[in-house]
């Protein structure tokens, strides 16, 4: 049993490896919440002020593991963190390592077989939210893996503030939300990158520009609700709106944005999507039903 409750008993002590920004945001919770902290870096030197607030540094990652009973990994990738651990197999013990590194589902997966072939327990994580959440209660924080070394970390991993959910046992679950709302984000941003250039192209200045675009960005979590209800019933009807209208909509952009030289990769490949729709019959369905076309895409 990994966890201290009693308030008079040495609070679970945690290792960070990994100090880019979110390691160092982590770290600097687990602080803040007075557990004891050793930090590892690839790189030294980029503690900042977590050595002046009580973390301890490790010369190397056997050290840093060992000075640890919840180890963290926040990496660049997971190829790293397999690099990084490869030469601290040895000696875990009880010691669970909680992999908070961004990553496919495939991947976490693959890292749950890694560890559990050495015998170290482990549990994937994902972070939803950025460096200044953490620590504080809008940190959102998804965690998949065994129950037990869920149920063995969570009280440790309190410290990270916020909500904390276990999905399940499928290491990839953590991974695979994390994909799927990246997802999300990766479009989204593109998106106003580009509406935002062609704005500009228009001579909208930016600000004027923002102050509408906020409110179709205020849209989205009606539709991100309204589709999870239509993809659930398998039902998409058109009655808000349809896509062979979004087809002529999404020209329109792609005339507009083509005509001011602006690249229109992105809106291409939508608008395909939207016309093998229309081909499939699909034209008079709401958008949520364009889930079901891309699916057939990506099969053989
Ligand atoms: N920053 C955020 O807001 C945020 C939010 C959610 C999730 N995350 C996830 O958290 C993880 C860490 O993100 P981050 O923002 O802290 O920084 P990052 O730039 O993604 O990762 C930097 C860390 O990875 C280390 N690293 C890179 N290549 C390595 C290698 N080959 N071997 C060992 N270590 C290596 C770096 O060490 P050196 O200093 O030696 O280069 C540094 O500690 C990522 O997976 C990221 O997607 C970040």
């Amino acid at each position: 049993m990994i966890e201290t409750s009693d308030e008079n008993t040495r609070l679970t002590p945690v290792t960070v490896l990994g100090l880019g920004p979110m390691g160092r945001a982590l770290a600097s919770a687990f602080l803040e919440a007075r557990h004891p902290v050793t930090v590892w870096n690839r790189t030294p030197g980029r503690a900042g002020d977590l050595l002046d607030r009580g973390a301890a540094t490790a010369g190397s990652v056997q050290d840093a593991v060992a000075a640890g009973q919840v180890i963290i990994a926040c990496l660049i990738d997971y190829d790293a963190v397999r690099a990084t651990l490869e030469p601290a197999q040895a000696r875990w013990g009880n010691r669970c390592l909680v992999n908070l590194t961004s990553g496919e589902p495939a991947q976490a997966r693959q890292m749950s077989r890694w560890a559990s072939s050495r015998g170290i327990d482990y549990l994937d994580g994902a972070i939803l939210t950025p460096t200044p959440a953490m620590g504080t209660p809008s940190a959102a924080v998804l965690f998949s893996g065994g129950r037990d070394a869920y149920e063995a970390v969570r009280e440790t991993m309190a410290a990270m503030g916020g909500t904390a959910v276990h999905l399940g046992d499928d290491p990839g679950q953590a991974s695979a939300y994390e994909v799927a709302l990246l997802d999300i984000f990766a479009t989204s941003v593109n998106g106003v990158a580009h509406a935002f250039a062609l704005a500009s192209a228009e001579g909208i200045e930016p600000e004027r520009f923002a102050a509408f675009a906020t409110g179709i960005g205020g849209l989205l979590p009606e539709v991100i609700k309204r589709f999870a209800q239509q993809i659930q019933s398998g039902r998409y009807p058109g009655d808000r709106s349809t896509i062979a209208s979004a087809a002529s909509g999404i020209t329109h952009i792609i005339n507009t944005a083509s005509g001011h030289g602006i690249d229109v990769g992105m809106l291409s490949a939508a608008r395909g999507v939207i016309d093998r729709a229309v081909a499939e019959g699909y034209g008079p369905e709401g958008l949520a039903r364009l889930t079901t076309v891309l699916h057939t895409a990506g099969r053989p």
